[in-house]
């Protein structure tokens, strides 16, 4: 058998009715760029969301690089992430002209550990970045006392957990703005690029807005801004698929629940952990050898029986070829965790529409490795 990584054609095979009533609206429309179905998707994606405001952009790496600018960021100002993340989040910080700080990960999860963010913040600490890894939240409540104390803002890195939600709070409660990415692959990915933000925040919406769009909101006046906008076709797939986002999370958790059972027994491995009452929408079933010596050995042999396991991800962004690259950029504090992450994860098949006969082959090839 084999067991593909992402269920793009299935996706689109299962609302394939819904998505080409969309496209074909907006082809018949003739307006494909700032046009009428990117604002219904936006005001879908506010309401989705509980936001005052939905602004689509180019990519989720834009999202974060263009709120970082509304917010007024500049050259020098240090912004904090943690080293295991996806490199768009220190690229974006990059773009906006800031210092990026690397910090630890917590040692189950893998998202960001307050701990480390705590020790890490100076006086030149403007912004805190935490990602929503995998599909689960940061602890939000701890990021958002520190943010209080220093006077930071919060940027959630949400490229991974549309639909996730903490103990007792939800995405956005606890931030000046939300990002996320629409890359194919995501849990609502479109065919192709695309990105957003969402915030209460008027200032931040009014900023973005004009950013993305050559520093523009009145035909012929600009200031300076870029071309990073979410096209229409992007916006009609996006607001078909969103009417679906809660049936595919509970398919992905689905899936993970039965990884976790078939799962569990197996020692040389850790499976991922979410924490209590948290709810994780599984954008990635990460796993981790306990030695790392073994994780390349054991993605080969899945690899060999047809299935395809990835990496997320195996080259924390401090260990990249060239890096900074001459930008500004500075570690705090060990990388232990995140090194240990990148060098032991191996992600399994996920998306809503796998079957169990896949998730149980890979189960079952798991289990009887090195047997
Ligand atoms: C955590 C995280 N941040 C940012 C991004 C960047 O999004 P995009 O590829 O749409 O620019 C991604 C995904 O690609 C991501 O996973």
């Amino acid at each position: 058998m084999n067991v593909p990584f992402y269920g793009h054609t299935r996706q689109y095979h299962s609302i394939k009715n819904e998505i080409d009533a969309n496209i074909s609206r907006v082809l018949e429309s003739g307006q494909y760029v700032m046009g009428p179905m990117l604002k219904q998707f936006e005001a879908e994606l506010a309401a989705y969301t509980g936001s005052k405001h939905a602004i689509g952009v180019g990519n989720g790496t834009d999202a974060i690089s263009l709120t970082m600018m509304a917010l007024g960021l500049k050259p020098g100002d240090e912004v904090i992430t943690h080293a295991n993340t996806f490199f768009a989040t220190a690229e974006a910080i990059w773009m906006a002209g800031c210092k990026a700080v690397l910090v630890d990960c917590d040692e189950t999860t893998r998202c960001i550990d307050p701990a480390r963010v705590a020790a890490a913040i100076t006086p030149r600490t403007k912004a805190l970045v935490p990602v929503h890894l995998y599909g689960q939240c940061a602890p939000m409540r701890a990021l958002r006392r520190l943010a209080d104390q220093h006077h930071l803002f919060v940027i959630e890195d949400n490229a991974q957990a549309i639909d996730a939600c903490g103990d007792d709070f939800r995405i956005g409660e606890l931030s000046d703005a939300v990002t996320t990415s629409f890359i194919i692959q995501k849990n609502l990915g479109t065919f192709g690029d695309g990105g957003a933000v969402y915030t209460d925040d008027a200032q931040i919406d009014a900023g973005v807005r004009k950013l993305r769009n050559h520093g523009s909101t009145q035909r012929d006046h600009h200031s300076f801004g870029f071309n990073s906008r979410l096209d229409d076709i992007h916006a009609g797939i996006l607001s078909a698929k969103l009417k679906h986002i809660t049936e595919w999370s509970e398919l992905r958790r689905k899936w993970a629940s039965r990884y976790d059972a078939g799962l569990s027994g197996v020692d040389s491995i850790v499976l991922p952990h979410q924490r209590p009452g948290y709810r994780h929408v599984y954008h990635l079933y990460e796993i981790e050898t306990r030695a790392s010596a073994d994780r390349d050995a054991l993605l080969a042999y899945l690899n060999g029986k047809g299935i395809d396991a990835k990496t997320h991800y195996s080259i924390p962004i401090h260990k990249q070829a060239g890096y900074p690259w001459g930008k500004d950029a500075e570690i705090r504090g060990p990388l232990a965790n995140a090194e240990k992450n990148s060098a032991s994860c191996i992600s399994l098949p996920m998306f809503p529409e796998l079957t169990a006969d896949e998730v149980d082959y890979v189960i079952e090839a798991i289990t009887s490795w090195r047997k």
